[in-house]
């Protein structure tokens, strides 16, 4: 197959922050995406749905005119939320979840929960308002190993939860290991997940390649080969309650290159294209349309998007850098190839053809 046309994906979780650098990365998503539902943790997090419509009118003012695109927005969730938020989120008509970070999980979330049970007032509404709780699935345990830290939070917190409040609908995102894949099969028809491209390319031995590399690392960490095949095959499977969230989550390269580097990797500059990469190795691009456009838009009951684009098998090569300010951020393939290329997106045709 030389080309595919496919229904105009959503990325069902993305990181665009603030200021000069969501002005340098909104382009990228809103290029290749219809929707996509906007992650919460800015400094000062987005708690309240009066900050979520000012972060909106940000990132709208962020798209190409010649765009069309919606962000989905999110609460952070807080020990401090009200539970009368939610009705105001819910009807606000542009909050489409909350997000669930445990506390220093990972980037933004020492706002984030250290004991659940201070939100089920909170869970007990959004289950009311049919809004969906997205959940960063790992444990801040510190004797739990940083590979473990998924399988060990969906067993202790997330499984007595998700029994506690049967009918709220719930999405782990970037689910990264066999154990999550599991669960979600296992699960009723309230419990999703999102993939992320990054984590069904890359397996663990690429934060060591030749020495420490520093843009693969993100959260969920890289894990085994095994884990890796096992999300890249919920991938491509057709299953309904696994569809695309990019977790595309930029840093400065100061913030990356560092003795403590931060947590993301980005790829919104390609996100569509490695999907299709991943599904291309393993046969399935009938399936990308179903994954990438269908079931991530039927589990938040919002319409399928109308329009379509094209993907064509033409290599071409990833930027080292994009800069921003006075600084770059390093994209995912930096300098290196991408298999598939997109030839009419809903947005701009970039400069650099990005
Ligand atoms: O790698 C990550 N980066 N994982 C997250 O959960 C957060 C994200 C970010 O905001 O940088
Ligand atoms: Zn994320």
């Amino acid at each position: 197959m030389q080309s595919i046309t496919i229904t105009t994906p959503d990325d069902f979780h993305l990181h665009v922050r603030d200021g000069e650098l969501m002005r340098l990365v909104v382009p990228h998503t809103a290029r290749r995406f219809a929707r996509a539902i906007i992650m919460p943790n800015l400094v000062p997090p987005i708690v309240s749905t009066e900050l979520a419509r000012q972060y909106r009118d940000r990132i709208l003012a962020a798209v190409p005119s010649d765009a069309s695109f919606e962000p989905l927005m999110t609460l952070y969730l807080t020990e401090q939320t009200p539970a009368a938020e939610i009705a105001v989120a819910k009807a606000s008509g542009f909050v489409h979840a909350v997000k669930w970070y445990p506390a220093g999980a990972t980037t933004n979330s020492h706002h984030g929960v250290q004991n659940i049970e201070k939100c089920f007032e909170v869970l007990e509404s959004m289950q009311q308002h049919d809004l969906p709780l997205l959940v960063h699935p790992e444990t801040t345990d510190p004797a739990v190993d940083t590979f473990d830290r998924e399988a060990v939070f969906i067993d202790r917190v997330l499984a007595p939860v998700i029994r506690r409040f049967p009918n709220l609908r719930v999405v782990l995102e970037h689910v990264t290991t066999q154990q999550g894949v599991q669960f979600v099969q296992d699960a009723s028809s309230r419990v999703a997940a999102t993939i992320t491209a990054h984590h069904c390319l890359l397996n663990r031995v690429a934060l060591f390649e030749g020495g420490l590399r520093p843009h693969h690392y993100c959260l969920p960490i890289l894990k085994r080969e095994e884990h890796r095949a096992a999300i890249a095959q919920a991938a491509t499977s057709g299953h309904p309650r696994f569809f695309l969230g990019t977790d595309s989550a930029p840093h400065s390269r100061t913030a990356k290159e560092a003795a403590c580097g931060c947590a993301g990797i980005y790829t919104a500059h390609a996100a569509i294209e490695l999907y299709a990469e991943v599904f291309d190795r393993l046969g399935a691009l009938d399936k990308l349309e179903a994954f990438s456009s269908c079931h991530g838009a039927d589990f938040y009951g919002l319409p399928r998007n109308k329009t379509k684009i094209t993907l064509e098998r033409t290599p071409w090569q990833v930027p080292e850098s994009f800069s921003f300010g006075t600084d770059t951020i390093v994209p995912f393939r930096a300098g290196g190839p991408v298999n598939f290329q997109m030839v009419n997106g809903s947005a701009i045709p970039s400069k650099a053809g990005i």
